[in-house]
């Protein structure tokens, strides 16, 4: 059967500008991200801005930039390794030492102790954990500033702290021998909050390991402050048998998060109400067209996708595990997947005996992740073989030591 995807996709770009201007996701444009699944998202105050890129890079066309990449990878040896997201577009996957889903890539980042170098082409949070794991002679770097994760951004540090505050208030000292709640946060978050889960016993997780990490707070905890996806929360309580009407969401804007003190005390688990703008947009009624449309097909999708939409589908988890199940699948079968389109592309293109396609029919990408432009690879790399760095990502020693315990914490369960 053809593959159809590439034309589906090319056709309905939410930015038709999108492909023509990728220097329009660097210009200064708060208070939102910029083209893309969260340009209406708030872009908070204090995340990191990139420098304006020389003026030589943004000129290069895209043969001359992989060629100076690929130039310094020669040259830099096994002094450098380049990890790559599942979300990265092709132009830098290619470059890409290695790739995988935030958890592998941490994982390799903490195995690859003979590289003086960890370019990390992902967002933000991504970096931060590397660094928080990578030995004290490596050195970590995003070749955009600007990448961040509009959902991570959504924990405010300081929300995070007066929401612990006040819902220690409530619970009141433990009665038994397990806290009264423990703070799980999700790997899309600062590492600052996973210095605080580290410092409060609590522990960090990814989409690929969920449950596990859950089933851990809970032999320690009666219930778990989950930050900063409700929906990854959610959908992860849900599927160990937590009912409904023992989850709340914390909304950091109200006064006990808009719960009453009684309802909290109710529940086993505390959603704090972050959400990704990209898996936000797939819905039921996409899930049911493309079951119309395409019998047989299988639905898989991430689990930062709202509850509906994870309990209709036929399969969810990790981009890693979305990809494992997709190459896995017989020649000639059929996959609506609900990820970002850089990856379902890519999968697509990847596995042409199949029919793969995207379930959201406006292609958004995800706008930070777009932002790893190959000039900024080239950048960054050219300044390594000049011995400069630039855009180092460096945590801080006291909030790197906590956060390595939370980190630790997840990577060392079976
Ligand atoms: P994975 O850990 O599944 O790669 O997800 C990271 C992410 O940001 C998904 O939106
Ligand atoms: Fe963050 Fe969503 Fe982008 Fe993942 S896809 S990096 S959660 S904004």
């Amino acid at each position: 059967m053809a593959n159809t995807v590439a034309t589906r996709a090319s056709a309905t770009l939410c930015s038709p500008k999108l492909k023509q201007e990728p220097w329009r996701f660097d210009m200064p444009l708060p208070p939102h991200y910029g083209p893309g699944s969260s340009q209406d998202d708030v872009i908070p105050a204090h995340a990191p801005r990139q420098q304006a890129l020389p003026s030589f890079y943004c000129t290069r066309g895209e043969e001359e930039l992989a060629a100076r990449i690929e130039r310094a990878k020669t040259v830099l040896g096994k002094k450098l390794v380049i990890l790559g997201h599942h979300y990265q577009r092709d132009e830098i996957i290619c470059h890409a030492d290695l790739r995988g889903d935030s958890f592998k890539l941490s994982q390799q980042a903490a195995a690859r102790t003979e590289a003086d170098y960890i370019v990390f082409c992902g967002v933000h949070f991504m970096a931060e954990s590397a660094d928080v794991l990578a030995q004290p002679h490596q050195t970590v770097i995003l070749p955009n500033m600007s990448a961040g994760c509009s959902m991570a951004d959504m924990a405010a540090t300081d929300d995070v702290l007066d929401a612990w505050e006040a819902l220690a208030e409530v619970y009141g000292p433990p009665t038994g021998e397990r806290a009264s709640i423990l703070p799980v946060t999700y790997m899309n978050s600062a590492a600052a909050l996973k210095a605080f889960c580290g410092e409060n016993d609590g522990i960090v997780c990814t989409s690929s390991n969920a449950a596990r990490v859950l089933a851990w707070a809970y032999k320690r905890g009666e219930r778990v402050l989950f930050f900063p996806d409700q929906h990854l929360g959610r959908n992860t309580a849900y599927a160990m048998g937590i009912p409904l009407d023992q989850m709340v969401v914390w909304d950091p804007r109200e006064p006990l998060g808009g719960n009453t003190a009684e309802r909290l005390r109710a529940a086993r688990i505390v959603l704090w109400k972050g959400h990704c703008s990209v898996h936000q947009r797939f819905t039921v009624a996409q899930i049911d067209k493309a079951r119309r449309e395409y019998p047989g097909v299988t639905v898989i999708v991430h689990p930062e996708c709202e509850l509906p939409v994870v309990q209709a589908a036929d399969l969810s988890g990790s981009t890693e595990f979305i990809l494992a199940r997709v190459a896995a699948g017989a020649a000639g079968t059929q996959w609506a997947v609900g990820t970002e389109i850089s990856m379902v592309h890519r999968l697509a293109t990847e596995h042409r005996d199949k029919v793969i396609f995207c379930l959201d029919p406006i292609v958004c990408p995800c706008s930070t992740m777009y932002r790893i432009h190959p000039a900024y690879l080239a950048w960054v790399l050219d300044n390594l073989v000049e011995g400069r760095v630039v855009n180092r990502v460096q945590v801080g020693a006291e909030t790197k030591r906590w956060a390595k315990v939370a980190l630790q914490r997840m990577l060392a369960l079976p």
